[in-house]
């Protein structure tokens, strides 16, 4: 494992250990790209970017990892209250909230990435850049041009139920 999957791990552990995490293996989210094989892509080049400008590492990579932690099949209209752009930064945020001990800048994080679609502004240069990333992982993803299931490999996290509900 290289010097950055090691600094990222080390970030990270805490919540790739937990089976919320684990979890958005059971969903997928573009296409054939489940919530976890995003949420890890969108979260180490959040890593690698605010590492290169010098921006706030932890916050920035946690909020990225926990920004679709919506725990739900986006499928499913039954599962939540209405529209999926503006409801899931927020069932994220709760999640995340129940699941570690959340900044206010890691919450801002998760509540803005999908600005301008929806959800709150982008309050910092950690959650601009969430959003940016996100946005061209997204592309990359639903474009097929990236495989990020190769990632979560090679950092040794393993979905929840890796045959579940795909
Ligand atoms: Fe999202
Ligand atoms: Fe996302």
């Amino acid at each position: 494992m290289d010097r950055y999957l090691k600094e990222f791990t080390a970030i990270t552990r805490e919540l790739l250990d937990s089976q919320q995490v684990r979890s958005m293996g059971l969903w997928r989210h573009h296409g054939p790209v489940t919530c976890l094989d995003h949420s890890l892509f969108v979260a180490y080049w959040t890593y690698r970017a605010a590492r290169f400008l010098r921006l706030d590492i932890r916050a920035a990579t946690r909020g990225a990892l926990l920004h679709d932690l919506y725990l739900y099949d986006p499928r499913d209209k039954s599962a939540h209250p209405g529209n999926q752009c503006l409801d899931h930064p927020r069932a994220a945020a709760r999640n995340a909230a129940g699941l570690t001990d959340l900044s206010q800048k890691e919450q801002n994080i998760i509540l803005s990435h999908m600005w301008p679609l929806g959800g709150a502004l982008p309050r910092s240069l950690e959650a601009w850049l969430v959003d940016l990333v996100d946005t061209v992982c997204a592309s990359l993803e639903l474009t097929r041009i990236c495989r990020p299931a190769r990632l979560r490999e090679r950092l040794g996290v393993r979905p929840l139920a890796a045959t579940g509900a795909c």
